[in-house]
């Protein structure tokens, strides 16, 4: 997309997300909550998408708002599994849906006066990472959803807002700025995409690949793979990471992030995961620990797993 074809947010969408952009600055942490519960309650499926460390607390024990019964049976049941697999965790929670709901804001506030060239290279990262887990054009509406039923709920219940315009008119600016914004990583996303279609030996969304070898160390498991139809991967630049997605018998599928570490042989990929030892009872309780648990579970010699195409490192650079 040219800087020429970019839409720009109406003058008066801008002005009123710039008045409003402290009070969402300040109530961020409510908007982010509603933001995730929001989007995981009424669109369950999207739950694996994320780092199962990422995976908030949604409201499943409330009998208010319907909670588990008002879900179908398989998205209750997926529900169902992430509240038994996570019942009295206490720690990991709420790190990472801060990360994007911040940049969301602060990207939101700046879409019409940072410039196009800017918020493209700020965003290039996250671009990534979305293309890594399979984030699609249709997934956008989900978060804009819960983006204004959090900035919504701010409105109604928090004090202090004393802003000049009706709730509506908020919903509608603020709306607008994601619409813009949407855009830009929508048609970033398209060409990340067509570039790794175009890279030799590539495939689309996950690739199966076969666990061959595992290394285990006081501090790391140590991962080699190969591709289950014996095709050569495509060569891994430095810095480069690959997104996993594997299938675990107590939570169904999770996906997370690995860099590649360098490997003697081109058909084979290596990638490490950090222990956290020793697993105490408290860490037990830890879901990044967990998650570790079942990677390190599902990664076992002869077992098969989904690979994304390499992103990051110097994939760009031409
Ligand atoms: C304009 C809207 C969006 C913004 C500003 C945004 C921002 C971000 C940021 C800052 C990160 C962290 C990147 C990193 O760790 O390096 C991220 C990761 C992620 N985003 Fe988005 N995002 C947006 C839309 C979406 C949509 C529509 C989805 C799909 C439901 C999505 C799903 C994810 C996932 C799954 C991750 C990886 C989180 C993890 O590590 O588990 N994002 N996003």
């Amino acid at each position: 997309m040219e800087s020429s074809e970019v839409k720009t947010l109406d003058a008066a969408s801008a002005a009123i997300v710039a008045e409003s952009a402290q009070f969402v600055a300040t109530h961020g942490d409510v908007i982010a909550k509603r933001l995730y519960e929001t989007l995981f309650e009424r669109h369950p499926e999207t739950l694996e998408l994320f780092s199962m460390d990422f995976w908030p607390q949604v409201r499943l024990d409330e009998e208010e708002d319907g909670g588990i019964d008002e879900l179908s049976d398989e998205e209750g049941q997926k529900l169902q599994h992430f509240k038994c697999a996570f019942d009295g965790c206490t720690k990991g929670f709420s790190i990472q849906p801060a990360l994007m709901a911040d940049s969301l804001q602060k990207y939101l506030v700046h879409v019409s006066d940072f410039g196009f060239d800017l918020i493209m290279n700020k965003i290039e990262r996250i671009c990534q990472k979305h293309v890594s887990r399979n984030i699609q054009p249709q997934h956008y509406p989900l978060i804009r959803e819960g983006l204004l039923a959090g900035i919504e709920h701010a409105l109604e219940t928090e004090a202090g807002s004393g802003l000049p315009h009706e709730k509506n008119d908020i919903l509608h600016a603020w709306g607008s700025a994601y619409d813009l914004l949407a855009s830009m990583f929508i048609e970033r996303e398209r060409i990340l995409r067509g570039d790794l279609a175009g890279k030799k030996n590539s495939w689309t969304n996950f690739e199966s690949f076969l666990v061959i070898k595992v290394e285990e160390t006081d501090k790391l498991w140590r991962f080699h793979l190969e591709r289950v139809n014996k095709r050569l991967p495509p060569q891994v630049m430095p810095g480069q990471f690959v997104c996993v997605r594997v299938k675990t018998q107590h939570v169904g599928v999770i996906h997370r992030n690995f860099f590649l570490d360098p490997s003697p042989s081109k058909s084979v990929w290596i990638f490490s995961l950090q222990k956290t030892m020793p697993l105490d009872a408290d860490s037990e309780r830890d879901r990044s620990v967990m998650c570790k648990k079942f990677f390190a579970e599902a990664l076992k010699v002869g077992n098969q797993v989904g690979l994304s195409m390499p992103l990051g490192g110097f994939l760009m650079k031409k």
